[in-house]
C-alpha cells in the first residue's frame, strides 16, 4: 500500500496556507477529496476528509438498510456519538428487473446520513450473504440457466451461485458498477467513505463448485499465476493443494469473482473496499472446523489469506467478523488477520445484544484501538434501546464509545503517528503497565523509558499498589479500560474508565521523584482542547481514579 500521509500532511498545510492568503475557504476542497487508506511505519490509517479518521462505527440489522428502519436508529447512534455507519444495500432492492436500477432506497440513506452528520460504509449485498445468495434479484434466482448455481458431485445445486459462471461475475459487476457510478454524482462530499464487497462471501452446503464448468477447471493445471505467488510447484488443483485442493479452488474462484466486481465498481468510483469474515471457528477459537459446513468455504479465512492476497489485490483489506466471547481469542483473531499491508478493520463485533458465555465486550473496542484497527462496529445497532433502562453491560458499551467520540480526530491522528496505547482489563490481571519513550512512543522502540504508566482496575483510593501487575479480584464485568497518548515530552492525553491511571518515573531513577505539574480534565470542540476543570487534591493524590462514565485528561508530568 502507498504510504501518503507525509505528502499528504505537507500538501494539506500547503494548500491551507495557500487559501488562506488568497481568502478562500479550503473546507470545500478538502471535504471533496477521496478518502482512502494510508499506512506507514507499518500503522494504518484511513484518510478522510484530509486527515487520519478512526471508523467509530456500528452497523444496522440486515433489514435496516430501509427509509423508515433506518430514521429508528439514529437516537442510538448520536446516543454512541458514532461517526460512521456500516448500512447494507441491496442488489435484489437496487435492480429488481435487469438493467432498470432504483437508487431511491440508496439517495435516503445518503441524506439521512448527511442530516445527521454521519458517515457510511455500505455493504454490498450481492452475490454473496453469509455464504448464500439470498439477497441476488428473482431474475437472478429463477433464471438458473443463465445464472448457474453450484452444485454438488451428483450434480444437485444449492442456493448459492457458482463463482465459476462468467454470466454470474458479469451481473454483479454491472450492478456494483451502476451503484458506484451513481454514488460518483449523487455523493460528490464523500458521505460514502469505504464499501463492503459482498458479506461473509463463500459458500454453505458445498466445499467447492462441482458442476461440470467447475471440475473442468479444478482438473486442469494450476493457473501460473497462483503458482508462483504461493511459490508452490506446478500440478493440478490436487497435486498442488492436496488435502486443502477443494477449499483453495474455492478461495481461488470466489476471491476473483470479487476481485473483478471490485475492480468494475472502482472504475467508477475508487473509494476504499474489503471482504469481512466469518471465521473458520467462530464459537471456539482455534478449533479445526469444516469448510462449506462449519463456514463458507472460500471466504477470507485465515488459511487462505495468500490466496486472497494474490487473486483480489483491488481489495484493500480482508477484515473479520469476531464474535468470540473470550478477550485472548479476540485478541488472538485481531493479531492474526492485522498484517503488513492488511490493516484491522473489524466490521462486526458483538456487542449490542447479550451473548451466551460474554461478559466485558465493551472492552473489544479498546483492544482494537490498542491493535491500531483503523476502525470498528459492533453488530444489530437496532438492539440499543436507549429509551429503555440499560444493563450495566450496555451502559458500558455506551460509556465506552462516547468517551472515544468525543475525541476521534486525535484519536485517529496519535495513533496513526503511534503514540497511543491502551490498557484493558482482563480476567486476573489488576494492573497494565505501559511504558512511552522520551519522545513519546512506546519505549520498546527505542528501550528508552521516560515514563511508566500504571493503570490499575478497579479505580481506588488505596495507596498505589506495587508497579507490577499481580493476580487480581476484578470486578465481574471487566469493563476498565484507559487509552493514553503522548502529545509531546511528558504530556498525556488519557481517556478512561473504571480504572486508575498512576505516572512513574521509571525503575532505577535514584532519588528523582516524579510529579503532576497539571490535570485538566476537559473535552475537543473539533480540533480545539476546551478544559473545563483541574483536578487535584483527592482527584490526584491517589492516583487518578476514573469513574464508570469516563473522562477526558490533559496531564502534565514533571520530576524534582
Ligand atoms: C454476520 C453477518 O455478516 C451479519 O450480516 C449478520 O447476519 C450477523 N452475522 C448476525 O449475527
Amino acid at each position: 500500500m502507498r504510504s501518503i500521509w507525509v505528502e499528504l500532511k505537507s500538501g494539506v498545510t500547503a494548500v491551507l496556507s495557500l487559501f488562506a492568503v488568497a481568502g478562500i475557504a479550503a473546507i470545500p476542497t478538502l471535504a471533496q477529496q477521496m478518502p482512502s487508506l494510508a499506512e506507514d511505519h507499518g500503522r494504518a490509517t484511513l484518510m478522510v476528509d484530509g486527515a487520519p479518521y478512526f471508523l467509530l462505527g456500528a452497523q444496522v440489522d440486515n433489514s435496516s438498510g430501509w427509509t423508515d428502519r433506518l430514521a429508528a436508529v439514529w437516537p442510538a447512534s448520536e446516543e454512541l456519538r458514532l461517526n460512521t455507519l456500516e448500512v447494507p444495500v441491496y442488489w435484489e432492492q437496487m435492480e429488481p428487473v435487469r438493467g432498470a436500477f432504483d437508487f431511491t432506497v440508496v439517495d435516503s440513506i445518503l441524506a439521512q446520513a448527511q442530516a445527521h452528520k454521519v458517515r457510511l460504509v455500505l455493504l454490498w449485498f450481492g452475490t454473496w450473504k453469509n455464504g448464500k445468495m439470498h439477497y441476488v434479484p428473482d431474475w437472478v434466482k429463477s433464471d438458473t440457466a443463465t445464472y448457474p448455481r453450484m452444485k454438488s458431485k451428483a450434480g444437485v445445486p444449492i442456493d448459492v451461485l457458482s463463482p465459476n459462471a462468467p454470466a454470474n461475475v458479469q451481473a454483479d459487476s454491472t450492478a456494483f458498477a451502476t451503484l458506484m457510478r451513481h454514488l460518483k454524482q449523487a455523493d460528490p462530499q464523500h458521505t460514502v467513505i469505504m464499501m463492503q464487497v459482498e458479506n461473509e462471501s463463500g459458500s454453505l452446503g458445498l466445499v467447492r463448485d462441482f458442476s461440470p464448468t467447475a471440475q473442468a477447471i479444478f482438473d486442469a493445471p494450476v493457473p501460473a499465476d497462483l503458482v508462483r505467488a504461493l511459490n508452490k510447484r506446478p500440478g493440478t488443483w490436487s497435486q498442488v493443494f492436496g488435502d486443502d485442493a477443494d477449499e483453495t479452488f474455492a478461495a481461488w474462484s470466489v476471491s476473483r469473482y470479487i476481485n473483478a466486481v471490485a475492480a468494475a465498481g472502482k472504475k467508477e468510483l475508487a473509494l476504499p473496499m474489503y471482504v469481512n469474515n466469518w471465521l473458520k471457528s467462530p464459537r471456539a477459537f482455534p478449533i479445526t472446523t469444516v469448510p462449506g459446513d462449519d463456514y463458507p468455504s472460500g471466504g477470507p479465512t485465515i488459511n487462505m489469506h495468500p490466496v486472497w492476497k494474490a487473486m483480489a489485490p483491488l481489495i484493500d483489506l480482508l477484515a473479520p467478523d469476531i464474535y468470540v466471547p473470550n478477550s485472548e481469542n479476540y485478541r488472538s483473531v485481531m493479531r492474526e488477520f492485522h498484517q503488513p499491508g492488511n490493516p484491522l478493520l473489524i466490521p462486526e463485533s458483538l456487542g449490542f445484544e447479550p451473548f451466551p458465555g460474554a461478559t466485558g465486550y465493551a472492552r473489544y473496542l479498546y483492544f482494537a484501538i490498542g491493535d491500531g484497527a483503523i476502525g470498528f462496529g459492533n453488530f444489530g445497532l437496532d438492539r440499543l434501546h436507549i429509551d429503555q433502562p440499560l444493563n450495566q453491560e450496555m451502559r458500558a458499551v455506551v460509556e465506552g464509545y462516547r468517551l472515544l467520540g468525543s475525541f476521534t480526530p486525535e484519536l485517529a491522528a496519535l495513533n496513526f503517528a503511534g503514540k497511543l496505547q491502551t490498557a484493558v482489563e482482563e480476567d486476573g490481571i489488576s494492573q497494565k503497565e505501559l511504558h512511552f519513550d522520551g519522545a513519546g512512543g512506546p519505549s520498546n522502540a527505542s528501550g528508552n523509558i521516560a515514563w511508566r504508566v500504571i493503570v490499575s482496575f478497579p479505580p481506588s483510593y488505596d495507596p498505589p499498589a506495587a508497579p507490577v501487575s499481580t493476580t487480581s479480584d476484578t470486578t465481574a464485568l471487566h469493563e476498565g479500560r484507559a487509552v493514553v497518548a503522548s502529545l509531546g515530552p511528558n504530556q498525556f492525553l488519557v481517556a478512561g474508565i473504571d480504572c486508575r491511571v498512576h505516572f512513574a518515573l521509571p525503575l532505577h531513577s535514584g532519588s528523582k521523584q516524579p510529579q503532576i505539574l497539571k490535570v485538566e480534565e476537559g473535552r475537543y470542540d473539533g480540533a480545539t482542547w476546551i478544559p473545563t476543570r483541574l483536578w487535584n487534591g483527592d482527584e490526584t493524590d491517589y492516583g487518578l481514579n476514573f469513574g464508570g462514565k469516563g473522562s477526558l485528561l490533559r496531564i502534565t508530568m514533571g520530576s524534582f
